[in-house]
């Protein structure tokens, strides 16, 4: 049902027991899914997008790649090294402009080969045109890959990480009640709702906001339901989406994309300490406060399992040393 790929990861990732976290939480079974441990130049959840995109790159007969983020996008950084890997161009449009030296994930993508280009406020591929075209006048077959790798391609690398998922639970003769994770471009979102509902599956996706900013004229909650509709009509599911389906948990959100705060400090000091697992300050630490801050108020049901699906960002720690010291 879901098309072709192109190997790039370890699978399937780990599904580990939060035994200490738990015990600080005694009405919680508390678990995680190690997609940090993904195994592409240190890991992460793009590489499930990246292995249908290079597989449809090669397909096309395309020899380059483009797309974009800010400078400590972890999608760039794993898009360059799919690339090395695949032995195809790399072109990474990243906000911002140049630093003097480069650190955490800009520098990895400087290392894995990358071709990269500063656009200043332009950090969603708003520039992606300009260069394909460009490109394209040089002779290179360009195909370019959106903004966070979210498009219905994409997000397939989630429908087939919640079959991963459901094999992972049937084995271990576990139910999972809610799955925590950070929602930022909305493949992953999209992927894992889509794949709740083709592999019928009783799980609350609880999707943290880590940008309060849409794209394009969109806003996230709206794009995402794009892809979730997009997904029904290929699946044939039965399912009717709204925005209800597809609304992200908002509020951890507040201070704006990368800005790193206590918040963020605090749950990555949690898991380090309880279980020796690192977060990232952008992303997965975000959407771990937020998921501690649900069971800090009593905001989830009591006796249920919840699991946190790390989507990776390690990197990005370096960069931001001065907040998180
Ligand atoms: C570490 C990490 N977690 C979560 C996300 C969010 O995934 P998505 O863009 O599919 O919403 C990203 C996106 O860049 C990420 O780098």
């Amino acid at each position: 049902m879901l098309p072709e790929k192109y190997t790039l990861g370890f699978f399937p990732t780990p599904l580990e027991r939060l035994g200490n976290l738990s015990k600080m939480y005694p009405d919680y079974n508390l678990f995680i899914k190690r997609d940090d441990n993904t195994g592409l130049a240190s890991g992460g959840n793009k590489t499930r997008k990246l292995q249908y995109f290079i597989h449809d790159v090669l397909e096309k007969g395309s020899d380059t790649v483009i797309t974009a983020g800010a400078q400590q996008s972890n999608h760039c950084r794993q898009t360059a090294a799919a690339c090395a890997k695949a032995g195809i161009e790399c072109h990474l449009l990243l906000g911002g402009n140049q630093p003097k030296n480069y650190d955490g994930n800009l520098l990895l993508s400087h290392l894995l080969g990358a071709n990269i280009h500063f656009t200043g406020d332009n950090r969603k591929g708003e520039d992606l045109e300009l260069l394909k075209h460009k490109l394209n006048k040089k002779g290179k077959k360009v195909y370019d890959i959106p903004y966070g790798g979210s498009n219905l391609l994409g997000a397939f690398g989630f429908v087939e990480a919640m079959k991963e998922l459901k094999e992972q639970l049937t084995d271990m003769n576990l139910k999972m009640d809610y799955i925590f994770f950070a929602s930022s471009s909305g493949g992953t979102q999209a992927g894992l709702k889509l794949g709740i509902d083709l592999y019928e599956l009783d799980i609350s996706l609880m999707p943290i906001s880590i940008d309060k900013l849409g794209y394009g004229d969109k806003t996230l909650d709206e794009a995402v339901l794009e892809l979730l509709l997009e997904g029904q009509r290929l699946f044939r599911l039965k399912k009717e989406y709204s925005i209800k389906d597809a609304t992200l948990i908002r509020g951890y959100d507040s201070k704006g994309y990368g800005i790193v705060t206590t918040y963020e400090l605090k749950a990555i000091k949690t898991l380090a300490q309880s279980e020796g697992i690192l977060l990232d300050p952008v992303y997965s630490g975000r959407a771990f406060y937020g998921m501690l801050d649900h069971l800090n108020n009593s905001k989830l049901n009591k006796n249920t399992n919840v699991l946190f699906w790390h989507t990776g960002g390690l990197p990005a720690n370096f960069y931001y040393s001065k907040e998180l010291t």
